[in-house]
């Protein structure tokens, strides 16, 4: 894997972290429109070390990230891809340096899903995440229509057959919340799957929210359609699961 560089001059760097073409860069550089470690710079060719290194454009404060790691709470009535047919993009709520970074989610919910949804331009990371074979298990906060009695939710943790599926598929825990609020852990990321897997035991979701994904909880503070960071917690929790 190539060494990430340890400096880089200004006006690459504003290229590099999402902020246009290097000839715009250049041309905000000149406009005095950037500041570095809290001091205006015009000099696109000014060399940075890229370690902590804190930008402003245009008055926003920006740390630098060799690569993006972020999480969402995503609300019901967005699509989780790019190009959307029907609804707006999760991707509208974010800044645009980010979209322009290339930024993708890991995995897709539903539109009318909502809950925890991970996205970065770290290829190696969304494989890691994302792969079948690393299993990161994830946990759905599931409203079902009909209340949920002990045959089903036995159903669930026994397995269920899916149409198009060679064989059953289990759900790895099923909490019952309330009579009709489940949570429930899967280990897989088919599509639909949690409302395919409700609907095999005569039921059928209402409402859907992912709230953990390996060890991560969807923290109480983030308001449904806002981002943050990951920090080296959030991190540590998503890496337990998946040795
Ligand atoms: N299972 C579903 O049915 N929908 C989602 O969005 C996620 C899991």
């Amino acid at each position: 894997m190539a060494k990430a560089a340890s400096k880089n001059n200004l006006e690459r760097i504003l290229h590099n972290q999402g902020f246009g073409a290097r000839k715009l860069c250049r041309i905000m550089i000149l406009n005095e429109e950037i500041t570095v470690n809290g001091e205006m710079c015009d000099d696109p060719s000014a060399i940075f070390a890229l370690a902590d290194l804190q930008f402003t454009v245009k008055g926003e404060a920006w740390d630098y990230k060799e690569k993006s790691y972020l999480m969402m709470h995503k609300p019901s009535n967005y699509e989780c891809s790019h190009k959307t047919q029907h609804h707006p993009t999760i991707y509208s709520l974010l800044p645009h340096p980010l979209v322009e970074r290339g930024v993708q989610c890991i995995g897709r919910l539903d539109e009318d899903t909502t809950g925890l949804i991970l996205i970065s331009d770290d290829g190696q990371f969304i494989h890691k995440m994302s792969a079948p074979k690393h299993k990161v298990p994830k946990v759905y906060e599931v409203t079902c229509k009909h209340p949920i009695n002990d045959e089903q939710l036995n159903h669930l943790l026994s397995g269920v057959q899916l149409i198009d599926e060679a064989s059953p598929i289990a759900a790895l825990t099923c909490i019952r919340i309330t009579d009709k609020i489940i949570h429930m852990t899967l280990a897989e990321g088919k599509y639909h799957q949690v409302k395919r897997m409700v609907a095999a035991i005569s039921n059928r979701v209402e409402g859907l929210k992912r709230i953990q994904i390996g060890e991560l909880k969807l923290p109480q503070d983030l308001k449904v359609g806002e981002w943050r960071w990951l920090n080296d917690d959030d991190m540590q929790a998503l890496s337990n699961k998946h040795k």
